[in-house]
């Protein structure tokens, strides 16, 4: 096979920067080595220029910083045509926005060109992994695989399961839900990089008997993924009291039905108490924040001292359309401010660590994306320190590795990405025309 090879700045990390000093790992003259998809080398261009095979062309980027793909632990591809909706809070933008959106995902042609349109937009902002919310249609979930399938792009999705309290149009029951999971799970997970999400909208848009169904489906896969919200607005919290009573809280609910566990990622996690943080842990599920929606919908702010104090899994998300940005940047950016309104400081260090390597690892991922350690896939982004002139301007005055992240986290977008590989492959050339594969 053939090589390819990159000489730039590369940052990847060995652990959670929270926890030690040493876990970024950060080469000012860095060389990448990609072979038949995966990486075959990273480290530092001295020490790795003679393992370059004959013949292998080397791209020079030594101005440029190379970073793992990011991942995007919570979006809605359904809601890429109505991000920016205005509405007073989570309930009514469901009811004045989503589910009319959503409803449009009974035509496949519409689905089909949609699923393009948002990996394109995922690829322009350097996310090689998301995990992806459908609609209750069994076709938008077929669309979206078959679009990120065609661009090798690891992605884990799932048809959304809705059987009470949305519109007639929206439902399934809890048997053809069941059924059209399983048959989506046979047909997709683990086929080439693409895997399934058992996906509960939420507690109460599901009956007891389709939280059961989801619960025996999980059980019968145990390497599925779950996702699912909780406790994302305080007046969705007191429904869900009134919709299940008897239960100590609302991740209860989940956990009752077998829903708590590795590989299983809840939107949001705003109003937990100290023991469903505990619960977390225990079972291994990942609170995914998404700090842009949080803020857009006024939902509240997620506590990082207290997720870190009970040891639960955290990762980052955009929660398009409720999110206003598809850019982790701009995720990371917003995280930064709403733990500092929390009173924590959340180093941008430790942001690229959950939006990358953090995340693959809470997602029982990491042997696979996330880091550019040998072996692994080499979905990666080539970020422009001068990307947008005042970045350029005020990387020019960057001491520190903290302080370029910093920068690109508070004033990157999409126009500080220059390039993403999936698998080894360019799958996005910023001002390149987006050519539908
Ligand atoms: N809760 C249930 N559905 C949704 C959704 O589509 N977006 C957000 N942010 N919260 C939800
Ligand atoms: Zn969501």
């Amino acid at each position: 096979m053939t090589q390819t090879a990159y000489r730039a700045q590369l940052l990847t990390f060995n652990g959670d920067p929270a926890q030690s000093s040493n876990a970024a790992v950060f080469n000012e003259d860095g060389l990448l080595i990609v072979e038949d998809g995966h990486v075959v080398a990273s480290g530092a261009y001295a020490a790795l220029s003679k393992q370059l095979a004959a013949g292998t062309q080397v791209s020079e980027m030594r101005d440029k910083l190379i970073v793992p793909g990011f991942i995007d632990t919570h979006i809605h591809y359904p809601q890429t045509d109505m991000i920016a909706s205005p509405a007073p809070g989570l309930l009514p933008w469901l009811d004045t926005y989503t589910f009319p959106t959503e409803r449009r995902f009974e035509d496949p042609a519409y689905a089909r060109d949609t699923a393009s349109f948002f990996v394109d937009e995922l690829l322009a902002c350097g996310t090689t992994t998301a995990l992806v919310y459908c609609t209750v249609h069994k076709g938008s979930a077929d669309a979206l695989f078959a679009e990120s399938e065609a661009r090798n792009v690891r992605m884990v999705a799932g048809k959304v399961l809705m059987d009470r309290n949305c519109p007639e149009f929206l439902r399934d029951t809890a048997q053809s839900g069941y059924d059209d999971s399983a048959e989506l799970i046979g047909r997709w997970h683990n086929r080439g990089r693409q895997m399934y999400a058992l996906t509960p909208r939420f507690a109460p848009t599901s009956t007891e008997a389709q939280l059961e169904a989801c619960g025996v489906l999980a059980r019968e896969h145990p390497d599925v993924f779950i996702q699912s919200h909780v406790a994302e607005n305080r007046d969705e919290v007191k429904w869900v009291a009134e919709l299940f009573p008897g239960h100590r809280s609302y991740l209860d609910i989940y956990d009752h039905y077998g829903l708590l566990r590795r590989r299983a990622v809840y939107g949001h996690c705003i109003y937990l108490d100290g023991e469903d943080r505990r619960r977390m842990a225990e079972t291994g599920a990942v609170a995914s924040h998404c700090p842009t929606s949080n803020l857009f919908l006024g939902s509240g702010l997620f506590d990082f001292d207290a997720a870190g104090e009970a040891g639960m899994p955290v990762a980052l998300a955009t929660d398009v359309g409720g999110g206003t940005s598809f850019s982790m940047l701009q995720t990371m950016n917003e995280a930064h401010k709403v733990a500092r309104l929390n009173g924590h400081h959340l180093s941008a260090t430790r942001m690229f660590w959950l939006a990358t390597a953090g995340a693959a690892e809470a997602l029982d991922l990491g042997d696979k994306v996330g880091t550019l350690a040998v072996g692994s896939e080499a979905d990666f982004v080539v970020l422009d320190p001068a990307g947008t002139p005042l970045l350029a301007r005020r990387n020019a005055r960057c001491e520190s590795l903290e302080e370029l992240l910093f920068a690109f986290a508070l004033l990157g977008d999409d126009r500080a990405v220059f390039e993403t590989y999936s698998a080894g492959r360019l799958a996005h050339r910023r001002g390149a025309p987006r050519v539908a594969v």
